[in-house]
């Protein structure tokens, strides 16, 4: 029985201990957009149907995508070398300023 305590409280862990990690701040994410802005959009709605929408996307999702480009888990030679200079202090508040943007698509 204690072993699957132990599972359980490893569980837990493992979900809310990347949420802790994530306390991006909207306005410095806004200024370090500026690049993103060229592929997806000043507000997050991006300016070609080849590049995702980030606008309205939970941070915590946002944050995860970034975080896997920079690990090489998700592989995409422009992601790749968008975040290669990116902090996880950065890439926190990237995700938390387009969270922050309306996520209502607009007509291409
Ligand atoms: C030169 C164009 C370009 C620039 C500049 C760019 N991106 Fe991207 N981004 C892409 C493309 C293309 C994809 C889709 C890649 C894939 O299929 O994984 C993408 C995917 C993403 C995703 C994953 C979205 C999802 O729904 O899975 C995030 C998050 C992201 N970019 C954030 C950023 C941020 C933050 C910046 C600025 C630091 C940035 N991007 C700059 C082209 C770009």
């Amino acid at each position: 029985m204690k072993t699957k305590r132990l599972l359980i409280a490893g569980c837990l862990a493992a979900f809310i201990m990347p949420m802790s990690v994530l306390a991006g701040n909207v306005s410095a994410g806004k200024e370090k957009s500026a690049v993103c802005a060229a592929c997806h959009g000043q507000t997050g709605q991006s300016v070609s149907p080849d590049f995702p929408n980030l606008g309205g996307q939970h941070a915590d999702y946002l944050y995860r995508a970034l975080l896997d480009y920079k690990a090489g888990h998700r592989k995409n030679p422009i992601m790749a070398a968008q975040v290669e200079s990116l902090s996880k202090t950065d890439m926190a508040d990237l995700a938390a300023y387009f969270a922050a943007q309306s996520g209502l698509s607009v007509k291409r």
